[in-house]
C-alpha cells in the first residue's frame, strides 16, 4: 500500500508513465483557474515534481487544507510538462493526505531563512533545499570514503567509544560515569573500576589492528570538550582514521591526498545538482574549485619552509611566526589560500607541538607529523608516522608527563615485531564544509553539539 516511486527516479524517466504513485511534502501550492499546482519534494533529490489537480477530478476534494509542509501521496500520470521550467509533471487522479501543516505555525514557509534560524529548528531543516542537499552530500561522501578504502585494500574496523586512554594527551575529554550526583567520586567504585572517557580518537586501537591486518581504517564519532566556540570545532564530530603498517610519512601524506581527491571527484559526479545549489547560493566558484582540487596534486611544504614563507610574506598576523610556534588558523589559511592557492601538506613539525606517538626525526627536534590544509578551512587532516622504537617512545611519554602503565598495551606493539607504520585523522565535518562551501560546522552536522548547546 505504501509502494511509491522516488522522485529522483521518476525525473529520469525517458517516456510518459501511467498511474505512478509518489509520496512527499508539499513545498508550495498555487491555485489557478480550474487547477491547483502542488510542488512535491520527497528528499530523494533537490528537484520537486509539479503535480496538477484538476478541479473537476475527484482528487480535488482532498485538497482542503493542503499547504506548504503537508505530507501527501499522489497517484497520477507522468506526462511531458507543457509548462516552462520542468520536463515532467503529474496529472493527479488520487490525492491522499497523511498529515497537514498549519500555515500559521509551520515555520518553513516558502522564503529564505537564515542559517541561525534553521539551527533552532534542526528537526525540520532537512526539509529545506539547502540542508537536504548538505546531508545528501554528506551521505555520498561517506559512501565514497568506504569505496576508496575498499578499492585500496583497507579493512574497515571499529574502535571503542568508551575509553580509558587519552590519545592526544590534550586533556579535553568528556567523562562518562554511572556514579550518581552528590556522591563523592571514587574511580574504583565507578562502573569500570576506573575512570571512563569518550574517545578523542580511535588511532591507538587502529594501530593495534593495523599491526596485525596491515591496512585498516576507522570511521566513527569522536568527542572533544574543547571550549572553543569556533566555526570549525564541534564537541562531537566524525573522524576517518586510516592506519597502515609498513608505511612512512610520505605514504600517509599521499594517502590523505588520494582520499581527498577521490571523495571530491565522486561527490562532483554523483551529487552534481546539490553541489550546484551551493555553487549558486552559498559559495560562488565552489564547483570550479572542487574540480581543480580533484584534478591537482597536493603541494608539500616542510614546517621550516612554511615558517619562512610566513615570515617573508610581509603580512601582519595576530599570532607570532617563529620556529617552535604552532601554526594558527590565520597562518594555515595564508599558506593554503594565498601562498599555494590550493591544498598543502605541511610536515616535520617541532616535537613540542605534537602528540607523544609521532616519530622523532633524526634532528631530534622535529617529528614526522603532517597536517593537510585546505582553503577556507585550514586543517582538514592531521597525521604522522608513528614512533616504532620502544625506547624513544617511552622517553617521549615520560617527557610529556604521561604514565607508561596506561600505555602498556600500546608499548607492547613496539616490544613484539615492531614495524614502521603511519596514519592520519580526517575530520569528516570539515570535509563536508569543503565540499559544500558551508562555513559553519553547525550546519554540516544534522544535530550539532557545541559548548552550551545540546538540543534535539
Ligand atoms: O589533528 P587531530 O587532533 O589528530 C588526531 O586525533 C590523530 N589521533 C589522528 C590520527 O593520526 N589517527 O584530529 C584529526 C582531524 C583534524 O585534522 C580535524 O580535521 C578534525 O580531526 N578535528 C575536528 N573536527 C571538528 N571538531 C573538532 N573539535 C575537531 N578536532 C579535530
Ligand atoms: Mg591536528
Amino acid at each position: 500500500m505504501l509502494a511509491r516511486t522516488a522522485i529522483n527516479e521518476l525525473l529520469q524517466a525517458t517516456e510518459p508513465r501511467n498511474s505512478v504513485r509518489i509520496c512527499g511534502w508539499v513545498r508550495t501550492r498555487r491555485d489557478a483557474k480550474g487547477f491547483s499546482f502542488l510542488e512535491l519534494n520527497d528528499g530523494s533529490t533537490l528537484a520537486n515534481i509539479q503535480c496538477i489537480v484538476d478541479e473537476a477530478a475527484p482528487a480535488s476534494r482532498s485538497l482542503e487544507g493542503v499547504n506548504t509542509g503537508a505530507g501527501v501521496a499522489v497517484t497520477g500520470d507522468l506526462i511531458v510538462s507543457p509548462g516552462k521550467g520542468q520536463r515532467w509533471e503529474i496529472r493527479v487522479t488520487e490525492l491522499e493526505v497523511f498529515g497537514l501543516a498549519d500555515p500559521e505555525t509551520f515555520p518553513l514557509q516558502k522564503k529564505r531563512h537564515s542559517d541561525e534560524f534553521l539551527r533552532g529548528i534542526a528537526h525540520l531543516r532537512p526539509r529545506t533545499n539547502k540542508y537536504g542537499a548538505a546531508f545528501r552530500i554528506r551521505a555520498e561522501a561517506a559512501q565514497a570514503v568506504h569505496a576508496f578504502f575498499y578499492q585500496n585494500g583497507f579493512f574497515y574496523v571499529h574502535a571503542p567509544i568508551l575509553t580509558g586512554a587519552d590519545c592526544e594527551g590534550a586533556g579535553e575529554m568528556f567523562r562518562v560515569t554511572t556514579v550518581p550526583h552528590g556522591i563523592p567520586y571514587k574511580a574504583e567504585a565507578d562502573f569500570f573500576g576506573k575512570e571512563c572517557k569518550l574517545t578523542v580518537s580511535g588511532q591507538l586501537e587502529a594501530e593495534c589492528l593495523a599491526l596485525g591486518m596491515g591496512k585498516v581504517y576507522t570511521f566513527g564519532p569522536t568527542f572533544r570538550a574543547e571550549n572553543s566556540n569556533t566555526p570549525r570545532h564541534a564537541a562531537e564530530f566524525w573522524m576517518i582514521e586510516p592506519e597502515a603498517a609498513f608505511a612512512d610519512l610520505s605514504d600517509t601524506i599521499q594517502l590523505g591526498e588520494d582520499l581527498t581527491r577521490f571523495v571530491t571527484q565522486r561527490v562532483l559526479e554523483r551529487r552534481a545538482d546539490d553541489v550546484e545549489l551551493f555553487n549558486r547560493f552559498v559559495d560562488e566558484g565552489l564547483t570550479a574549485r572542487l574540480q581543480a582540487l580533484a584534478d591537482t596534486p597536493v603541494a608539500r611544504l616542510s614546517y621550516r619552509e612554511a615558517i619562512a614563507v610566513l615570515q617573508r610574506s610581509g603580512k601582519k598576523f595576530e599570532f607570532p611566526v617563529d620556529f617552535g610556534q604552532d601554526l594558527q588558523t590565520e597562518h594555515e589559511r595564508f599558506l593554503t589560500e594565498e601562498h599555494v592557492k590550493g591544498p598543502v601538506a605541511v610536515y616535520d613539525y617541532p616535537k613540542n607541538l605534537k602528540a607523544f606517538y609521532m616519530r622523532l626525526n633524526d634532528d631530534q627536534e622535529t617529528v614526522a607529523a603532517m597536517d593537510l590544509l585546505v582553503p577556507r578551512i585550514g586543517e582538514l587532516i592531521g597525521g604522522s608516522q608513528r614512533e616504532e622504537r620502544l625506547d624513544v617512545l617511552e622517553r617521549r611519554i615520560k617527557e610529556l608527563g604521561q604514565s607508561l602503565d596506561d600505555y602498556w598495551w600500546y608499548l607492547d606493539l613496539r616490544r613484539f615485531g615492531s614495524v614502521p607504520h603511519a596514519g592520519f585523522g580526517l575530520g569528516f565535518e570539515r570535509l563536508i564544509m569543503m565540499l559544500t562551501g558551508i562555513s559553519n560546522i553547525r550546519d554540516v552536522l544534522p544535530f550539532p553539539r557545541t559548548p552550551g548547546s545540546l538540543e534535539f
